[in-house]
């Protein structure tokens, strides 16, 4: 289980921040939306998905008021990036998170924005010339391997992706050696008190995510973070 005041600093969040911080107009916003495409992913296996309709999707993922309970900044500032970086964001879908990891990487630095949806690929492409992101590189994976060179990434960032990948122990130990020394995975998903994010049965408890990353050789934690809805687990070389 998560650690008792985390998980109660998260029940007073859930109580809270839907009448004070503001969250009630994004929880309405969400509870009018015919359908939100992070639950319609899940009536579907990997590999089994629709996420070809990249409008639709960036609707969603790149919404204003995501921002509100995503908090980038601070994901990133967690993640403890610094110039000249090689940053990967998995699963990156329509891009939400690179313009920050391409800021904080700087023009030295690098980041990769991997995903297996093709659609996704193209619009990201086209996000990072709109926006001029030149240290992005957009690129196409498979369901089952970031193909990531040996020791060349330092930070991994997978957000509300992890729970979609198949095999996880064994794709974590793809992610070990991609890592270069000092390097790290960060986790960032859904708890299950959040009134968004995948059906609570499908959501995993930090303690399953820090397992499976341990189970391909990543010693891992969960650690603090001020984010109303999710949890981060860190995964680093050991
Ligand atoms: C809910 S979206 C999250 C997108 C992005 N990380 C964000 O936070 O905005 C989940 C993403 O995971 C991708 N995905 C699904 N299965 C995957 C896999 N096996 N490996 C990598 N990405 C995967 C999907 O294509 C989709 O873009």
């Amino acid at each position: 289980m998560i650690p008792s005041p985390n998980a109660r600093r998260r029940l007073t969040a859930a109580v809270v921040y839907p009448l004070i911080a503001g969250c009630a107009a994004v929880l309405l916003t969400l509870a009018a939306a015919p359908r939100d495409p992070q639950e319609a992913r899940h009536e579907h296996r990997v590999g089994d998905h629709d996420f070809s309709d990249a409008e639709r999707w960036s609707a969603h993922l790149d919404h204003a008021e995501r921002s509100e309970w995503q908090r980038p900044e601070s994901v990133v500032a967690l993640m403890e990036v610094a110039a000249g970086m090689t940053a990967v964001d998995l699963g990156a879908g329509t891009g939400y998170f690179l313009p920050y990891l391409a800021a904080a990487v700087g023009r030295d630095g690098r980041v990769l924005a991997l995903e297996p949806e093709p659609n996704l690929v193209d619009f990201m492409e086209e996000r990072c010339e709109r926006e001029g992101l030149v240290n992005v590189e957009p690129r196409r994976i498979p369901f089952d391997d970031p193909q990531l060179d040996a020791g060349s990434v330092d930070r991994i960032l997978i957000v509300n992706t992890w729970h979609h990948i198949a095999a996880r122990a064994a794709y974590s130990a793809k992610l070990l050696a991609a890592l270069a020394p000092d390097g790290r995975v960060y986790v960032v998903d859904f708890v299950r008190e959040s009134p968004i994010g995948p059906p609570p049965e499908e959501r995993l408890e930090p303690h399953q995510v820090i397992r499976e990353l341990e189970a391909g050789g990543l010693r891992s934690e969960q650690i603090e973070e001020d984010l109303p809805w999710q949890y981060v687990v860190v995964g680093r070389r050991p």
